[in-house]
């Protein structure tokens, strides 16, 4: 199912709809425009249904990070980049009573999530449980800039973001504001990669910098700009009452053949293959292949161990 973006804004739970922004800006590129008219995040244009073919390994730290969110009454949340919705539909189920808001600045990552939306309303099967006087929990997904968010002071139970503020520059700027919005007891929670030191990310950059490739991809900017714990400590000690901190390096499993690729197609490397025309994006990827299974090969089950470094903050008001 399509789904027309003029009406950008859906809800699970059928009420007078309340966001009105419903109309982005957009750069000569016609891309979603970020703070500064288009900063890394602003120019890459995702796929997702090669980002969800990881599904289960990319949200599991999605999962970690919520396990640790200890607000007691949570009545609104908000998912910063929320990518194809599928985590942030799955926080109903932790709570519930709660009016849940997806937010992302690109246009098919939104479209995906309310046509699962849409479809999810079209089907007989309830939504959370089977419990027919259980108040169905609202679900919203909004095409909107992070950086142009602005909530409402004390409107909010929860902030989170998976693995999307690292394409947002400049992100601990907008801590202040984003805790000023948490009600007492709120919470702000977060997770960014840390593994850009990582072969994935190290070949990548070496590869599109080498004297071949340089010419074509100078443009592409500094990807992303995540930080160290220590700095989001000190961005965030003083603003919040609670910060805790911790980083977790998955050893994920992966299957089939290139899976090490397959995963950064998802993410990393978009922003390249969006500047090479077709015969050069397939020549680019055969060269990145070729060192990615070098530096991942497959173990004797036939299958590739990914690590990935991610880093997890937990603020509280
Ligand atoms: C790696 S995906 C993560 C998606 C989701 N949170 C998940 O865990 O599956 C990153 C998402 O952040 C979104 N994003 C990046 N920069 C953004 C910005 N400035 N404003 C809104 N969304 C942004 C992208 O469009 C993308 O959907």
């Amino acid at each position: 199912m399509s789904q027309d973006l003029s009406n950008q804004v859906l809800q699970s739970n059928p009420e007078p709809q309340s966001n009105p922004q419903l109309q982005l800006p957009t750069s000569d590129e016609g891309q979603p425009k970020g703070r500064n008219g288009g900063g890394p995040s602003a120019i890459v244009t995702w796929d997702p249904e090669q980002y969800l073919r990881y599904a289960d390994e990319r949200q599991r730290p999605f999962w970690d990070l919520v396990g640790q969110i200890r607000t007691e009454t949570t009545r609104n949340v908000v998912d910063l980049g929320c990518g194809p919705g599928t985590a942030t539909a799955g926080l109903r189920h932790r709570w519930p009573e709660a009016e849940i808001l997806g937010i992302d600045n690109s246009e098919v990552m939104i479209s995906r999530a309310l046509d699962a939306l849409a479809d999810e309303l079209a089907s007989p099967t309830p939504l959370v449980d089977s419990d027919e006087t259980h108040a169905r929990p609202a679900l919203t997904f909004l095409n909107e800039d992070i950086t142009t968010w602005k909530p409402a002071p004390a409107s909010l139970d929860v902030i989170l973001s998976n693995s999307a503020l690292h394409w947002v520059p400049r992100h601990t700027d907008l801590f202040a504001t984003w805790l000023a919005a948490l009600r007492p007891g709120g919470t702000l929670a977060f997770q960014v990669p840390g593994n850009f030191n990582a072969p994935s990310h190290t070949l990548l950059a070496e590869l599109a910098t080498s004297p071949g490739w340089r010419p074509k991809l100078a443009a592409v900017p500094s990807i992303v700009e995540a930080h160290e714990p220590a700095d989001y400590y000190r961005a965030l000690n003083g603003l919040a009452s609670t910060v805790d901190i911790w980083e977790t390096t998955y050893y994920h499993c992966l299957e089939g053949d290139d899976p090490v690729l397959e995963w950064v197609r998802g993410s990393a490397l978009r922003p390249y293959l969006e500047r090479l025309g077709a015969a050069d994006a397939i020549a680019f990827t055969d060269a990145y292949r070729r060192a990615l299974r070098l530096a991942y090969p497959a173990e004797e089950s036939g299958k590739t161990l990914f690590a990935f470094r991610r880093i997890f903050v937990v603020a509280s008001t």
